[in-house]
């Protein structure tokens, strides 16, 4: 077992058989090997510096109907809201005084938001901020439209993959979203040019180690900037309600092979692992995650955004929480930079 983490250490990749193994049959000692060796890698390549994006989670409308999420279009118990373009450069103006140099535009597929008013957001934020990087995370749009975010100004771009498994992907996802248009646009936002992240839920209904090991060499094979990912968590308006969450030992061993797989790779320790454990943050750092995203919402929204049960919002995870943020960071032997923080070209 010990040998494949090497092995993955030193090529920066495994065939999807040992994959399959090391997923299905490891033990505590070689999670604790990969988490241990992770971290070492994190540190080689960006010493003890944890990047913070400040996350503005701008509108919870959205069109598709994903199983698993809380603001799906379903959901009548989902009380919608949507930031005005003043709202979210106010969030952009406390962002930048605690200081946050990359802010994140995050919501549902709201058909509100058309090419020309995001477009035109996102002029505004890049030219009041001409040294903030800004990432998008506004779901599957058209070659058109990413391209018109990208020319307004906009640096990156998060869109998970879920499962890189056709078939697992229709568990968790109803007509017409499918995983070949979600690979597709992918592949566009890296032609256009937008630093690109994918990424996966932990332990989402019907994941399996071999399912793992696609989303595993499909993120080797698509060589992201970023990578997120987190335990899946049920939210009791969904069809996933009683469906059991992904755990805390399976997350951190996940972020410990991406590190390994992609040692450049901008990870972050998300919030939904600071939701299952009180740790989870900094257990994710020590693992090999280099990100950190606190909320930057208006406190007047951040309960609403509700994509799974128990979303923690407002306590060191949020902006205001920097402070406390910072000292933790510290008390694990990192520090957090307050630069756009780029990717490490190879
Ligand atoms: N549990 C954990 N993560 C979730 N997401 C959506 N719903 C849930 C849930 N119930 C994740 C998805 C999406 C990201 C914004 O949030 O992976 O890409």
């Amino acid at each position: 077992m010990r040998e494949l983490i090497h092995k993955l250490y030193q090529t920066q990749t495994l065939e999807r058989e040992e994959l399959i193994f090391l997923i299905s049959e490891r033990d505590e000692e070689t999670e604790r090997y990969a988490r241990d060796l992770a971290r070492k890698v994190r540190e080689e390549v960006y010493g003890n510096r944890i990047f913070i994006r400040g996350l503005i989670e701008f509108t919870n409308y959205c069109k598709n109907d994903c199983y698993y999420c809380g603001i799906r279009r379903s959901n009548k118990n989902a009380a919608r809201y949507r930031l005005t373009k003043e709202d979210i450069l106010h969030c952009c103006r406390q962002g930048y005084d605690l200081g946050f140099r990359t802010f994140v535009l995050q919501g549902g597929e709201d058909g509100y938001f058309t090419k020309e008013r995001l477009a035109n957001l996102i002029y505004e934020i890049k030219e009041t901020y001409p040294d903030c990087a800004l990432t998008l995370s506004v779901g599957e749009k058209s070659e058109a439209e990413y391209r018109a975010f990208h020319e307004a100004g906009a640096d990156r771009y998060l869109l998970r993959h879920e499962t890189a498994d056709k078939d697992h992907y229709r568990i968790l996802h109803p007509e017409p979203l499918s995983l070949e248009n979600r690979k597709h646009c992918l592949e566009t936002l890296k032609k256009i040019g937008f630093q690109t992240g994918a990424g996966f839920m932990v332990g989402s209904p019907g994941q399996t180690p071999e399912t793992l090991a696609e989303d595993f060499l499909f993120l080797k094979n698509l060589d992201p900037e970023m990578v997120g990912i987190g335990p899946f968590i049920s939210h009791g308006d969904t069809p996933f309600r009683d469906k059991a969450d992904g755990t805390l030992e399976d997350t951190l061993f996940y972020l410990a092979l991406l590190r390994l797989m992609l040692p450049n790779v901008l990870l972050p320790a998300t919030t939904a692992l600071g939701t299952i454990h009180p740790s989870g943050r900094e257990l994710g750092i020590l693992s090999g995650a280099n990100v950190v995203m606190p909320n930057l919402s208006p406190l007047s929204v951040r309960k609403k955004y509700m994509l799974y049960d128990g979303k923690i919002s407002t306590g060191d995870e949020a902006a205001e929480g920097i402070k406390n943020l910072k000292k933790r960071m510290e008390t694990i032997g990192c520090q957090i930079v307050t630069d756009r923080g780029d990717y490490y070209k190879k």
